[in-house]
């Protein structure tokens, strides 16, 4: 009776999510890349991940070594580039972070980067659809608007789809804008909160300036063009030597940060991203990114996009016909190459 109750105690335990257990363990895939070392890094100073696991098809054990003596309380083990290397990273995570994959070169929209990027987040979301499919999968890896559709398309094949666990990290779309405009107000960058919607490519990203405190900023095509496209502002910079790397770890740890927050139990903790949402369904969109409250079971609610001026109505209108592409193209990428 005694050991029934233990056995029943145990399975109870395993069931409850990070909020109960306040331990969380974090895995990186692609921990060794351009934006996973320092991804790894900010995940290792932040005090609510308790296991850091790290993963990539080289150099993951080396990059755990390093990021260990960070004197910080949490673990940190480095697996092998093996399938049972890949298994134990994810079995038991509460959050899986990618960033794997190959970054772009000048002239290269993210979309290029789809013939090399797709198949990589397939094997990985099928590794994860498999060792852990609970866990929340934020994805980094571009491009994000076909490769969340993608890990989707993975996990539904496996029947282990949860729409409120798959988030396409567009951190830095917000982070980018809200930089941007205090270099031009004067401000602080903490204080501005813009709203940026729609994916996380070029013309799908929409910042709704209108929204914001500086509603004028909306007619100022500059602007909203850096915000576009800031990213390609890093890989021309960096010439042939990637795109944003430590920002975009910022980006991530940020997210993964209010990720764990919320499963912790915090309240109100809204952040944007490209998730499975019903804002844009009747017109054959399934991802989109707005503002998301976080909770114990990831996607808490949606906002809508609310109200936006003329200027915004005409960038929504051309994020939706690029959207819709990429995410078919993500779709029919898994039904022609389905995961092994
Ligand atoms: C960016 O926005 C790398 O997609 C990333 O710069």
């Amino acid at each position: 009776m005694f050991a029934a109750r233990a056995v029943f105690a145990a399975g109870q335990r395993r069931a409850f999510s990070a909020s109960a257990r306040n331990l969380s363990k974090v895995t990186v895939l692609g921990a060794a890349g351009g934006i996973g070392q320092p991804l790894s890094l900010l995940l290792k100073m932040n005090p609510r991940v308790t296991e850091l696991a790290l993963y990539d098809i080289r150099g993951g054990p080396g990059v755990a070594a390093d990021v260990s003596h960070v004197n910080t309380k949490s673990t940190v083990t480095g697996y092998e580039p093996t399938p049972e290397g890949l298994a134990s990273a994810l079995k038991g995570s509460d959050v899986v972070v990618i960033p794997a994959g190959v970054p772009r070169k000048p002239g290269m929209t993210r979309d290029d980067l789809f013939n090399t990027n797709a198949s990589i987040v397939r094997d990985l979301a099928k590794a994860a659809a498999e060792s852990c499919p609970e866990a929340n999968l934020l994805i980094i890896a571009n491009p994000v608007n076909s490769t969340v559709p993608i890990c989707a398309e993975v996990f539904k094949a496996r029947g282990v789809y949860n729409p409120k666990r798959l988030f396409g990290v567009t951190t830095l779309d917000v982070v980018r804008a809200s930089r941007f405009v205090s270099e031009i107000k004067g401000t602080d960058p903490k204080d501005e909160n813009i709203t940026v919607v729609g994916g996380h490519s070029g013309v799908t990203i929409v910042p709704l300036f209108s929204q914001s405190k500086h509603p004028d900023l909306s007619s100022n095509d500059k602007l909203v063009n850096r915000v576009q496209f800031g990213g390609d502002e890093v890989v021309k910079a960096k010439d042939g030597a990637g795109s944003a790397t430590l920002s975009m770890a910022m980006a991530g740890a940020r997210m993964t940060d209010a990720v764990l927050r919320a499963a912790q139990g915090e309240k109100g903790v809204v952040e944007p991203s490209f998730i499975d949402s019903p804002l844009y369904k009747d017109q054959g969109i399934d991802f989109f990114a707005s503002k998301v409250e976080l909770g114990p079971n990831g996607v808490e609610k949606i906002f809508p996009v609310g109200d936006v001026d003329a200027a915004e109505e005409k960038l929504l209108e051309a994020c939706l016909v690029d959207l819709k592409k990429n995410i078919a193209k993500g779709v029919s990428f898994v039904a022609a190459n389905p995961a092994k």
